[in-house]
């Protein structure tokens, strides 16, 4: 099962894709966390990143392409994937369905998180991650049991850089302009389905489950 998901900033892309990952038992692809994973790292790829994705700009689709491209050919990708934060923009999704039609493969499932921008704002100010496993939480929603813990290995968790109020804004005007148009890409290609992400996680969820099949 080959799943992209799609959404604005903060929709809750990641939260569902960590959970589509484990029921489904398919690597769970962030382009965003990887990137994040190379700043900590302090690898070229990281510092080049680093310098657009603190500005709330789209790193350039050069740099991700490829990455994704090599990902998806490794042995654990042999049964499906889910896709959280790539393609984000058409030329993107272009190199992701040559890639996977080189293979004789192509995408099952887009998914559109539908959020509307009021609620992203609050969502994203309040989001801690742990940047040494990649969990994320809430401070209302999601909390951790401890104060700035993360539950799962107990390393601090944060506010990330770019989550900061006036970042938040230019990621929104960003994925309207470069990533919302791949809606109407996936609903030509008849793989588009939505669901209401405003409702509680759970709820969300079994949306998904129920168009995907349990
Ligand atoms: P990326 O890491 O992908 O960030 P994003 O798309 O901006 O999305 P987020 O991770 O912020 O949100 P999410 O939808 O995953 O929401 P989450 O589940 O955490 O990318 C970061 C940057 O990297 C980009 O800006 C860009 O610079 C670069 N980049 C990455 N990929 C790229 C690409 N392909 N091309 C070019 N550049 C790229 O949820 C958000 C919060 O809400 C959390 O606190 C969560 O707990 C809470 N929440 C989740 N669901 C619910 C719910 N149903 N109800 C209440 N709260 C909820
Ligand atoms: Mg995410």
């Amino acid at each position: 099962m080959k799943i992209i998901m799609l959404g604005a900033p903060g929709a809750g892309k990641g939260t569902q894709a960590k959970q589509i990952a484990g029921k489904y038992q398919i690597p769970h692809i962030s382009t965003g966390d990887i990137f994040r994973a190379n700043i900590k790292e302090g690898t070229p790829l990281g510092a080049k990143a680093k310098e657009y994705m603190d500005q709330g700009l789209l790193v350039p689709d050069e740099l991700v392409v490829e990455l994704v491209a090599d990902r998806i050919i490794k042995e654990d990708c042999k049964d499906g994937f889910v896709l959280d934060g790539f393609p984000r923009t058409i030329p993107q999704a272009k190199a992701l369905d040559e890639a996977l039609s080189k293979m004789g493969e192509k995408m099952d499932y887009a998914i559109d998180v539908d959020v509307p921008d009021e609620n992203i704002v609050n969502r994203m100010g309040g989001r801690r991650a742990c940047l040494s496993c990649g969990a994320t939480y809430h401070i209302v929603n999601i909390p951790t049991k401890a104060e700035g813990i993360c539950d799962k290995c107990g390393s601090a968790v944060v506010l990330r850089d770019d989550d900061k109020p006036e970042t938040v804004q230019k990621r929104l005007a960003v994925y309207h302009e470069q990533t919302q148009p791949l809606i109407e890409y996936y609903s030509a290609q008849g793989i588009l389905k939505s669901v209401d992400g405003t409702r509680p996680m759970d709820d969300v969820f079994a949306d998904i489950v129920r168009i995907l099949g349990a």
